[in-house]
């Protein structure tokens, strides 16, 4: 059966069909995806009852993993999945919805807030990959926003304010929007910023996007309030309704998007009701070198 592509959303995102994510993938299909991609940046894929194994599997057919280490605020012992997973649920490992006060799931709550995944490392991500086991009875959509349709918008005035802005991207920075601040020391140098290039050039269509997220918190050069003002009018400006898609879930849903050309964030749902989301992520390209501390 061959792969068709229709799209969903209003500049972007298409529904895929034609392709049991099961079966490993011939190379006219992994091309095909991969088009698909360049083409409308979020692709879903229904109905896909696949497992974990499948779904490392097909994530791997399209390039190499990203593992999610040292990335929330679990201890190693209480992973519910392996480091090839980010585990996008609000479950502890014995597969318990967290208490509303838990401190992972107040940190995990940082996904309500736009942005574009792994943004925070040198080596940010490329495709996410999320595969719907359980969805709550109501609420938790997923949004999109489209940040090449986003940048095409902009004047030619702010089109050359950013051009060659650098960013600097924390997860400390997203969490502190939320009042969320208590790291440890620990964990605030497991979370040091890194910097990243405001404007992208897409590798394969050569589209300029904004590379926005909520785990920017600063712009070289510039003052801090200042700079945080700005990135706030970029994100209002990036995320009207008209770049918007929002997707609502169904269990057997996965859904691929490309970090480098959208931002996404959770819906709330209700607290006590489990949702099993599994995320495999694929590695990205940095934007820009990265200056490591003198001591
Ligand atoms: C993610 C993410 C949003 C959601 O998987 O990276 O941000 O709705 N998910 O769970
Ligand atoms: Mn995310």
């Amino acid at each position: 059966m061959t792969i068709t592509t229709r799209q969903i959303g209003p500049c972007f995102a298409a529904e895929v069909e034609g392709l049991d994510l099961r079966k490993p993938l011939s190379p006219d299909e992994v091309a095909a995806v991969h088009a698909g991609m360049d083409e409308h940046a979020v692709l879903v894929f229904r109905d896909q009852r696949i497992d974990d194994a499948e779904q490392l599997a097909f994530s791997r057919s399209l390039g190499e993993l990203e593992h999610a280490i040292g990335t929330s605020l679990r201890a190693p012992d209480e992973y519910r999945l392996p480091t090839t997973f980010a585990d996008v649920s609000n479950l502890d490992q014995h597969h318990q919805v967290f208490a509303r006060d838990d401190r992972r799931r107040l940190f995990a709550i940082g996904n309500r807030l736009w942005h574009s995944d792994s943004s925070f490392k040198a080596i940010p991500a490329k495709y996410s990959l999320l595969h719907a086991r359980s969805i709550p009875s109501r609420g938790g959509n997923t949004e999109f926003a489209d940040m090449r349709a986003a940048y095409d918008a902009l004047d030619d005035e702010t089109k050359t304010e950013v051009e060659d802005l650098i960013c600097e991207h924390s997860q400390i920075f997203s969490r502190q929007q939320l009042g969320f601040t208590d790291f440890t020391d620990e964990e605030r140098a497991r979370f040091a910023p890194v910097r990243q290039r405001l404007v992208r050039t897409h590798p394969s269509t050569g589209r300029k996007s904004l590379y926005l997220s909520s785990h920017a918190g600063g712009i070289l050069g510039w003052p801090v309030p200042e700079a945080r003002a700005f990135l706030r009018d970029l994100v209002e400006h990036a995320t009207q309704r008209q770049f918007v898609y929002a997707h609502r879930w169904r269990v057997g849903d996965l859904v691929m998007w490309d970090n480098r050309r959208t931002m996404h964030r959770a819906r709330p749902f209700p607290v006590h009701e489990p949702r099993d989301m599994r995320r495999t992520t694929l590695v990205g390209t940095p934007t820009v070198a990265q200056v490591t501390a003198t001591s």
